[in-house]
């Protein structure tokens, strides 16, 4: 098991910063994912670590070792892309044993480590097949092979299930998973696919604009963001937002959003809230209570959609020209009118300061 340290990590291509000085400490055998939207710098970073882009200052170092210089054959890594780039000439045996070939190791070494690939990822029966007769599963579990069998210190994989449908992708999730559990090796994993992320990772950094906004557990992610951008980009639908005004009256802060008032006895604040601070407002769906009447701490909304999705429904609300969703059963959606009461739960709240966006 391999300590990761990425240590001020900068990448520039020309005038452009795609990588803003990055810091992660990875733990030994952590399963990390890199998240973010498209061109955030996600696959730069991979590369960096993986010795395939050069890095411009800082230090990454595998056990205290600074490896920011080394050819990428020297850092024992195994890498996985998201097209699998198999040789179309060779079978799955071949493909798998390539690297070990060229590198001159000595065939039985090559045939043991080559089978126990192919037992740990149940591929055995494909190993004299050519890639063009398995299916994009198969050629994804082959491509995690050739991987494998360097047996490195740190895998890294580039959205490697991006190309498979919707189902495949679930199952191949679920054995990637048990195959981190199985090698206990340190797995760093590029995906912009959030339920990828919050699944696998046993760590996530979610990435904007060649920066880390947040690094954490994947319950941490969702429920303390620590950015409104972590806020907005993980969840589906996104979490529902307003400016609003802090009170702080006798020692117990509350929040002003026009007519209505919500307590906010149960808040953690970073710092100590000021009256009369304004600050952005976030609650996620599934936070959200929906009533006909009116009541303390309840946001008046009108219904302008419903969308039933099995085990819940969606409503999407219009509160004071903001566009909020919540998440009920369906039960609660079936009884519910066109004006509304829309109530946060008080132990769902997130706050942000407007200028810097940063959870209060
Ligand atoms: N060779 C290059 N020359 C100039 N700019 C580049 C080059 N390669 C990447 N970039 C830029 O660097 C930024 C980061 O790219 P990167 O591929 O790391 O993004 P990403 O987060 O992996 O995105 P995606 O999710 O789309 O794969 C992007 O803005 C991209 O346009
Ligand atoms: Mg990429």
């Amino acid at each position: 098991m391999t300590r990761v340290e990425i240590d001020g990590v900068e990448r520039a291509y020309g005038a452009v910063k795609v990588l803003k000085g990055i810091h992660l400490d990875i733990e030994p055998g952590e399963f990390v994912v890199l998240l973010g939207p498209s061109g955030c710098g996600k696959s730069t970073l991979l590369a960096s670590i993986a010795g395939l882009d050069p890095v411009q200052g800082g230090e990454i170092r595998f056990d205290g070792r600074d490896v920011a210089r080394d050819e990428p054959s020297d850092r024992e890594i195994g890498m996985v892309f998201q097209s699998y780039a198999l040789y179309p000439t060779m079978t799955v045996r071949k493909n798998m044993s390539f690297a070990l070939r060229v590198a001159g190791m000595a065939k039985p070494e090559i045939d043991e480590r080559v089978n126990w690939a192919a037992g740990v990822l149940q591929i055995e029966p494909l190993l004299e097949r050519k890639p063009a007769a398995l299916s994009g599963g198969q050629r994804q579990r082959v491509a995690i092979g050739r991987a494998l069998v360097r047996k490195a210190k740190v895998f890294l994989f580039d959205e490697p299930l991006s190309n498979l449908d919707a189902k495949l992708r679930g199952e191949m999730r679920a054995e990637i998973k048990a195959l981190h559990e199985k090698l206990q090796t340190t797995f760093i994993y590029v995906t912009h696919d959030q339920i990828e992320a919050m699944t696998l990772a046993t760590r996530i950094a979610v990435m904007s604009g060649g920066e880390i906004q947040q690094f954490g557990t994947p319950d941490e992610i969702y429920r303390f963001p620590q950015t409104r951008f972590v806020a907005d980009f993980i969840g589906a639908p996104s979490m529902n937002f307003v400016d609003a005004v802090l009170r702080v009256e006798g020692g117990r802060a509350s929040l002003e959003m026009g007519q209505v008032r919500v307590e906010l006895d149960d808040y953690a604040f970073a710092a100590p809230p000021r009256d009369g601070q304004p600050v952005i407002f976030g609650t996620r769906p599934e936070r959200i209570t929906l009533q006909g009447d009116p009541s303390p701490g309840a946001i008046p909304a009108r219904v302008t959609g419903v969308e039933p999705m099995g085990a819940d429904t969606l409503v999407w609300l219009d509160t004071d020209g903001h566009r909020w969703s919540a998440r009920v059963s369906p039960e609660e959606a079936n009884a519910l009118g066109r004006e509304v009461h829309a109530r946060p739960d008080p132990q769902g709240i997130s706050l942000f300061e407007p200028e810097s966006e940063r959870r209060l």
